[in-house]
């Protein structure tokens, strides 16, 4: 005859005991839940960017690698992409003399700036070594484009400088994008470039000289790119 535990009241103890543990359970894995939620929602939009800054692809808004001939000498209008992280702002600029042709970009040291040492500036890449990039982010107090901009050397004003029009700050990107006037007291961040002869395709490898206007570090302190992502698209806009 088979004995029937249920009615084991020794039994229906360890029951009790084993079903208040697991409730016991169940509610800590809540709370760890609810409080990793919270701290999530606290903590500061850090990067996830680990080990460096990214390399990223150049592309234009169907996913095409962007190419030489897709860059317009002197172009008037803002050209922009985004990196080291989403949100923010880059120039790209393929940089000509007065006559719209390509000029050809050389190395510079750009003076140290407050906090920051002098630094050499990578000068031009492409086939004829004309085309530079850096953040495109005001150094004064962070204005963005349109309100920051590259002015063609043909424009009326400040010809072939970027010009802030927050307050003034003008910089040269003919040479490592150094301050030309106040008020900011430092250059622009350069962009590093990588251009493929074979392919005629540009990536963007890191950054050079003061942080990012308003970022603890140029990978933080921004709203990051999607882990994984290895294309950064370049958008044209008209001042
Ligand atoms: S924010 Fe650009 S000059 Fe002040």
């Amino acid at each position: 005859m088979t004995e029937n535990k249920s009615n084991d009241p020794a039994n229906d103890s360890s029951r009790r005991t084993f079903l208040k543990y697991m409730t016991m359970l169940g509610a800590a894995a809540v709370s760890v839940g609810v409080l990793r939620g919270a701290l999530q929602n606290i903590a500061p939009a850090i990067s996830g960017i680990t080990g460096g800054f990214p390399t990223m692809q150049l592309v234009d808004s169907s996913g095409n690698p962007i190419k030489t001939t897709s860059l317009v000498v002197n172009n008037p209008q803002i050209v922009t992409f985004n990196y080291p992280l989403q949100s923010d702002p880059s120039f790209l600029l393929r940089l000509g003399d007065s006559s719209n042709n390509d000029k050809v970009i050389n190395p510079v040291s750009v003076p140290a700036s407050p906090g920051f040492p002098a630094f050499t500036s990578p000068g031009g890449t492409g086939p004829y070594k004309s085309v530079v990039a850096s953040s495109a982010i005001c150094q004064h107090l962070g204005c963005k484009p349109p309100a920051i901009r590259f002015h063609p050397p043909s424009a009326s004003s400040y010809p072939g400088k970027i010009h802030c029009g927050c307050h003034g700050s003008t910089y040269d990107p003919y040479n490592g994008f150094s301050i030309i006037t106040g008020p900011t007291v430092h250059p622009l961040p350069n962009i590093t470039l990588n251009w493929d002869s074979t392919s005629d395709t540009y990536s963007v490898t890191g950054m050079l000289g003061p942080t990012i206007y308003g970022q603890p570090s140029d990978l933080s302190g921004g709203t990051p790119f999607p882990s994984g992502t290895t294309k950064t698209t370049v958008t044209s806009e008209v001042p």
